[in-house]
């Protein structure tokens, strides 16, 4: 079996893609699916959330995109979440990619079979990082804030997702909506909800995570939540996230 590869995008910076990314895989990775997450943003905020950070010199995903040929199974670390790999960042990457965009889909393929699912955090940028992480993935989660930009930035993500997905990479089919920092007791977070179900088709649009300032002081203690505060409230929502990411992406789309 050949990993589900699932990248979490937006163009949006500070819509919880790095807090998505750490808690679903550590909630995937509890329910015994192996998972690799790939640090894309040069940020490296996903390795940290686990307190991995890739030492000078050592490898990283970043490789990829020097046009170097790197092999990233040297760059894989493990963490303290059961079932859960890390690739990191290269904090120090600042170049753009002079590597084709379907060099980074080239060098995960070795890693495909020993994981059931990669999960690749992406910068909130629309460059040539994104398409390398488009062209490797069968399916996006766009995690939203739901104010009234989400639904333009929604719209202009699903373009370069339909670009990516008629050019590029014909294996990428799904894109699913998270809403984050969800309070549906907020007329307008209700209004927005309905607009992204209405534009966007109902089925794309997931069960969302709830405001929880624990996420925050977990990521300050380089912890996934589950791990920080095992009763807070969003692991429960990141819990459902993953039922739904396992009942809807991963087990419906192969
Ligand atoms: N459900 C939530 N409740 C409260 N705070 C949250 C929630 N989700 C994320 N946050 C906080 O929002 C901030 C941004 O989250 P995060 O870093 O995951 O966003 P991001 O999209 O990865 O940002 P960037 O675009 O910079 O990569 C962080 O401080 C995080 O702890
Ligand atoms: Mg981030």
């Amino acid at each position: 079996m050949s990993a589900r590869v699932i990248a979490v995008s937006n163009r949006k910076g500070g819509t919880a893609k790095t807090t998505t990314t750490v808690n679903l895989a550590t909630a995937l990775g509890g329910r015994g699916w192996r998972v690799l997450v790939v640090d894309l943003d040069s940020q490296g905020h996903a390795g940290l959330g686990f307190g991995v950070k890739a030492a000078p010199g050592q490898t990283t995903v970043h490789d990829v995109f020097r046009g170097a040929g790197a092999s990233l199974r040297d760059g894989v670390r493990a963490t303290a979440s059961p079932n859960v790999d890390v690739l990191p960042a290269d904090r120090a990457f600042e170049g753009t990619a002079t590597a084709p965009p379907l060099a980074l889909a080239a060098a995960l393929e070795p890693l495909a079979g020993t994981y059931q699912v990669v999960l690749i955090d992406t910068a909130p940028t629309a460059d040539a990082l994104l398409v390398s992480a488009l062209a490797s993935a069968h399916h996006v989660l766009v995690p939203t804030i739901l104010h009234h930009l989400a639904i333009d930035g929604v719209g202009q993500f699903a373009r370069s997702f339909f670009r990516v997905a008629t050019t590029l990479n014909a294996g990428l089919h799904g894109l699913s909506i998270l809403p984050v920092q969800v309070d549906l007791r907020v007329t307008m977070q209700r209004e927005i909800l309905e607009r992204l179900a209405v534009q966007f088709g109902r089925e794309r649009v997931l069960a969302g995570i709830r405001p929880d300032v624990a996420l925050a002081e977990a990521f300050g203690r380089q912890q996934p939540v589950k791990e920080f505060k095992p009763r807070t409230r969003s692991v429960e929502d990141f819990e459902l996230l993953c039922d739904n990411v396992i009942s809807k992406i991963i087990k419906a789309e192969r």
